[in-house]
């Protein structure tokens, strides 16, 4: 593993090709006549229809459920070989089949209620929108094999990662999980984190399937949709992160989807994403979200988390459906072959449990880099950053920025808040009642903005104000040549934020700030877009996102310049809620049980940049947006077309320092009608004056419509139009290309 980040690192980000489940450090074990299945040599599916052949019906359905991974109530102690984490799946001894150890999520190794200890450390990676702001799989891939190294430090196999539900509301809890907006853009960064996982020799998830797009009211919401709008939209990110990281599971939804379940959907269990898409693996459910035995004919194999469920339905009510031959023993069989299958390309039965230390110092640099590319230059508008060495008095304030950096709230947060060790944090519970109680802690990554600005400014004299009274806050900014406020906005699992407003009285610290010294910068760390009133009385702004292990460091640098800012909006920044499709959160004020129906046809497909586009609005910052201290421009557009559109360019830095650029390529009309779509981007390092030629290809069903009176995805003949820039708002080159038509399959 050392070795295989050393040289990730060394790479390109943007190119690093990433093995899918190489087995690397053990040997296999030998097939023997009796386990002829423990062949290497053979096929995951040759291997499955082997050892299916040898299970009883008890051994099968043994893998079709398991519990949560941790004590439960005074009944439930830890289960049995569980080493403690969200959930476990025994193995079977008689035919050598592991355990399924499976831990959360994409944003580090987890440890529920410390159930391995207290002195379990993970790395926190800095959030799943920080990583789709790199706008760099290649980093995503890197994080990826540094997750799946730490998981099977720990004896884990299973990573319950892979969020990509789209942000259709920038008030969801957990859209810090998730990657954005566009199918393309998150698709493509959930493919490289699971390929990067999975090349460990450890099982990915994607989740949580699919238009989880709100956590108000997540175990009762309907969200309703059109097929069409949702194959364009939020099936696509999905549809497109399963063909490029072939995750061995797929975590469906608590909510409904058009009036069914996620878990128990036929449309989008079986028809979808089993027919339509071939998909190999296995779908689990999400903790808590089975009510039924319908569930398993509608395409559900695995019963997670099954003790916060009513009834243990893939067991005993199981086997009595087959006996009675209401469901068919070959269901069964698909399902425990969907495991098996999953298991054995992933390597789980090549690759014995191999616990060993983290480097975590090697993984720390993990985190920094992706942050430093991750981080948004939203504004600069008086040249302030980076920060210049007149500056002598740099007043910090607010945010916590003695303590370190904000992690999101939920079942992804990782746990070292409550150790010491590497990376201790501070935490102040935000409390609730309920099970997300324990879990809804401001946790903050104890890498100190404050500490890392000190080390950078030199010579200059740092001060801290907390930020907790903004008279006194602006008195220390009154006396500094440059203020630095910090603000930050908790959010997590299990509920939205109500508004987009900063909590905890922070707009009226920066506009008293701001009113006290002109040369004021914010940096957000936020987990979505929040409101700026004040944005036109400060002087610069960054979004940090929740920064992750070293997102301290990584701030410092950006601010003085040692880092170039690369990151990119990964959603639009709308001003306020008024701009939304709800401007009102749906269900808002209900009861937790009650039935909320979220109308998410009033957008269709035309999500985030798409909606604003359709309206003729513009949001604060449109999605791609992210400022340099240096300057790009594009030119020698190429077009191809035929049977999808090849644009080629060249991206040259016009300034005087390095940096990383993230050309964008739109889809503005398709055979004569008007459209928004993103169908390529690219992170391109430069040196001062240098150009690189780039060229991107659209994947077809970015030009197409879903059919669904044909099934398909339909191009039709004509004239394309795309424009090249630096966002999804600005159209630095155009052109127009010939497209014949076409029916893709679905
Ligand atoms: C979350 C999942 C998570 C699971 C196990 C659920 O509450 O929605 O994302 O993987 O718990 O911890």
């Amino acid at each position: 593993m050392k070795k295989l980040l050393a040289a990730l690192l060394a790479t390109s980000f943007a190119t690093v090709p990433m093995a899918h489940a190489a087995p690397q450090d053990a040997p296999a074990p030998s097939a023997t006549a009796a386990q002829p299945w423990m062949n290497a040599r053979l096929s995951p599916d040759q291997r499955t229809a082997l050892l299916l052949k040898r299970m009883t019906l008890d051994e099968k359905v043994a893998l079709l459920h398991g519990p949560m991974a941790m004590p439960f109530g005074p009944t439930m102690p830890m289960p049995e070989g569980a080493i403690g984490s969200a959930g476990y799946i025994p193995g079977n001894a008689r035919l050598g089949i592991p355990a399924l150890q499976e831990s959360d999520a994409s944003l580090g190794v987890t440890n529920p209620m410390m159930v391995r200890g207290a002195k379990d450390m993970s790395t926190p990676l800095p959030s799943g929108l920080a990583l789709a702001a790199t706008f760099d799989p290649g980093i995503a891939a890197v994080g990826g094999a540094m997750l799946g190294d730490e998981a099977r430090a720990k004896g884990l196999n299973v990573m319950l990662a892979g969020g990509v539900d789209l942000t259709r509301d920038p008030r969801n809890g957990r859209n810090f999980e998730y990657l954005g907006e566009d199918p393309l853009l998150a698709g493509v960064m959930a493919g490289a984190s699971v390929r990067g996982i999975q090349s460990q020799g450890v099982i990915s998830t994607v989740k949580h399937y699919v238009l989880n797009d709100q956590e108000h009211n997540r175990m009762t919401v309907d969200s309703v949709i059109g097929e069409a709008a949702a194959r364009e939209s939020d099936l696509l990110a999905f549809e497109i992160a399963i063909e490029q990281g072939h995750p061995g599971s797929v975590m469906c939804s608590y909510n409904k989807i058009n009036g069914v379940y996620g878990c128990e959907n036929d449309w989008t269990l079986n028809k979808v994403l089993k027919k339509d898409w071939g998909y190999r693996g296995f779908v689990m459910s999400d903790w808590g979200a089975v009510h039924g035995l319908d569930a398993f004919t509608a395409g559900l194999d695995q019963q997670s988390g099954e003790q916060l469920d009513k009834q243990v339905w893939f067991d005993k009510p199981l086997k009595a459906a087959v006996a009675a031959g209401a469901i068919p023993e070959t269901r069964v069989d698909d399902a425990a072959g969907r495991v098996l299958h999953a298991m054995f390309a992933a390597g789980l039965f090549d690759k014995p449990e191999a616990k060993h230390a983290i480097d975590f110092a090697a993984h720390a640099k993990i985190a920094q880099n992706e942050e430093e590319n991750a981080i948004v230059l939203l504004d600069n508008r008086k040249g302030l950053l980076p920060l210049a060495a007149i500056a002598k008095r740099i007043a910090v304030i607010g945010g916590h920025a003695d303590a370190g950096v904000p992690a999101g709230m939920g079942s992804s947060q990782v746990t070292n808040p409550y150790h010491t060790g590497p990376f201790p944090v501070t935490s102040a519970p935000l409390g609730g009642e309920g099970m997300m109680a324990a879990w809804n802690n401001v946790v903050f990554d104890p890498s100190a903005p404050l500490a890392a600005i000190r080390d950078h400014a030199k010579g200059a004299t740092v001060t801290f104000d907390t930020g907790a009274y903004p008279e006194a806050a602006a008195a220390a900014a009154r006396n500094a040549d440059v203020a630095i406020v910090f603000a930050y906005q908790p959010s997590g699992e299990g509920d939205d934020v109500p508004n987009m407003a900063l909590p905890f009285g922070q707009d009226a610290l920066i506009e008293a700030v701001a009113a006290a010294n002109p040369n004021t910068i914010v940096v957000l760390e936020t987990g979505n877009p929040v409101r700026m009133p004040w944005a036109d009385k400060v002087g610069g702004v960054l979004e940090a996102w929740y920064g992750g292990a070293k997102g301290g460091e990584a701030i410092a640098r950006v601010l003085f310049g040692d880092v170039n800012p690369s990151g990119r909006l990964p959603m639009s920044w709308p001003i306020d809620e008024s701009q939304l499709p709800r401007p009102e959160l749906p269900g808002w004020g209900a009861a937790s049980d009650a039935p909320v129906t979220v109308d998410y046809n009033i957008e269709g497909a035309d999500v985030g940049y798409r909606w604003y586009a359709r309206q003729g609005t513009k949001p604060r910052y449109a999605f791609g947006h992210g400022l340099s201290y240096t300057s790009f421009r594009y030119s020698n557009l190429k077009l191809a077309g035929g049977k999808t559109i090849t644009a080629s360019f060249d991206v040259t830095n016009t300034g005087k320092a390095a940096g990383s650029d993230v050309p964008q390529a739109y889809l503005v009309s398709a055979a004569g009608s008007k459209t928004r779509r993103l169908i390529g981007f690219d992170k391109v390092a430069l040196a001062p004056g240098e150009t690189k030629h780039v060229t991107m290809t659209a994947d077809p069903r970015l030009l197409a419509s879903f059919d669904t009176g044909r099934h398909g995805w339909r191009i039709d003949a004509g004239n394309y139009q795309i424009a090249i820039g630096q966002d999804a708002e600005t159209d630095d080159l155009t052109g127009s290309v010939r497209i014949d038509a076409a029916l893709l399959k679905p």
